[in-house]
């Protein structure tokens, strides 16, 4: 009997401990604590693509002012409802232009839209902008140590000491607008060399 007193007893102070332990381990944090700034997100399906540079800076691309194997230009995602641009981090900047979608790697057809093609302008060896364009051999190149990459083949590397290819962004056109068809393919930024 009193051996079973001391069991339930042992129990209950379990459960009040147990209960304690709950109370302080099950504290509600609310997830926008560690929800990163809209502005700082990556391009989101569905958002509209804008010019991320010059005179124009925030205003809609026209797809059909894209010309053909035209040298890459600086755009930016924008939140199609709040019209946020997303900005808040240079991981976000990109590069677009309008190449020749019969001669696109198959495997990379998809990501394009009527020619279009978007790749992330942080080269993946220091993290140089990638600002310059080889009109002989169709190719982003970066300023810094001569990285080259073939957009015609989802931004493989084809010279200088890039590790590895642009992450190429997948677009769509929606009623005329150029717009984020799904999130990076491949990873944006760069590796650090020691
Ligand atoms: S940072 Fe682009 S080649 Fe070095």
């Amino acid at each position: 009997m009193n051996k079973n007193k001391y069991v339930s007893k042992t129990k209950a102070i379990s459960r009040r401990t147990a209960l304690k332990l709950g109370a302080v381990t099950s504290v509600w944090i609310p997830t926008e604590v560690f929800a990163q700034p809209p502005n700082r997100m990556r391009p989101q399906p569905g958002d509209q693509l804008v010019y991320g540079d010059g005179d124009f800076v925030g205003d809609l691309i026209d797809p059909t002012s894209i010309i053909l194997n035209q040298q890459p230009f600086p755009a930016l995602a924008r939140d199609p409802d709040s019209l946020l641009k997303r900005d808040g981090s240079r991981l976000n900047r990109l590069m677009i232009t309008r190449i020749d979608q019969k001669k696109l790697s198959e495997r990379h057809k998809e990501n394009a839209a009527e020619g279009i093609v978007a790749f992330s302008a942080i080269c993946t060896h220091t993290g140089c902008d990638i600002t310059n364009w080889d009109a002989e051999k169709l190719a982003m190149a970066c300023p810094c140590h001569e990285s080259m990459f073939d957009i015609y083949n989802g931004g493989t590397v084809i010279g200088g000491p890039a590790p590895r290819p642009l992450a190429m962004l997948p677009l769509n056109i929606s009623k005329g607008v150029l717009t984020v068809a799904a999130s990076f393919r491949g990873r944006v930024g760069f590796t650090q060399q020691f």
